[in-house]
């Protein structure tokens, strides 16, 4: 078991004083990756030109760009409702980037009214994510937003 509240307090650590948005995602895509179980993909899509293009991230390489409301980061997106699958292959239009990945969850970035990206988590085994993950990543992606100055 993670250390929830340990992990947002590293986070916020590794960002302190730190301002650059890619520096921060590659960052907290490393940290997220590393600490959690059962993860197989932590990453970033940022949102240019009305499409989301991947971010820095931890994983095997993945889909570039992701149209809003497309798959499970573009519903997170065009919603901007956190989207926490726990069977991807029941989710209509889910991407598969990496054939491996059965659960999902995708947090909207928000910053000032406006979307930013989104933070996407994956894991080979279904149901992997929970409220508790759920408050986590709002938690990550809070920090993220706020280290942007
Ligand atoms: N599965 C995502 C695509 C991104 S990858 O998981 C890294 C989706 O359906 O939006």
């Amino acid at each position: 078991m993670t250390d929830h509240d340990g992990l947002v307090a590293q986070a916020a650590s590794l960002l302190d004083g730190q301002t650059d948005l890619v520096a921060n995602a590659a960052n907290l895509s490393s940290l997220l990756f590393h600490a959690l179980d059962d993860v197989n993909w932590a990453g970033f899509y940022f949102l240019k030109d009305e499409e989301l293009i991947v971010g820095p991230f931890h994983g095997r390489p993945a889909c570039v760009v992701i149209p809003l409301g497309r798959g499970v980061c573009g519903t997170a997106a065009e919603t901007r409702k956190v989207q926490r699958i726990a069977d991807i292959h029941a989710f209509d239009g889910h991407i598969a980037c990496d054939v491996a990945s059965r659960s999902e969850i995708v947090v909207p970035l928000i910053k000032d009214g406006n979307l930013l990206g989104v933070l996407d988590l994956d894991s080979p085994v279904i149901g992997r994510f929970g409220p508790d993950d759920e408050k986590l990543l709002l938690e990550v992606a809070a920090v993220f937003l706020n280290s942007l100055g």
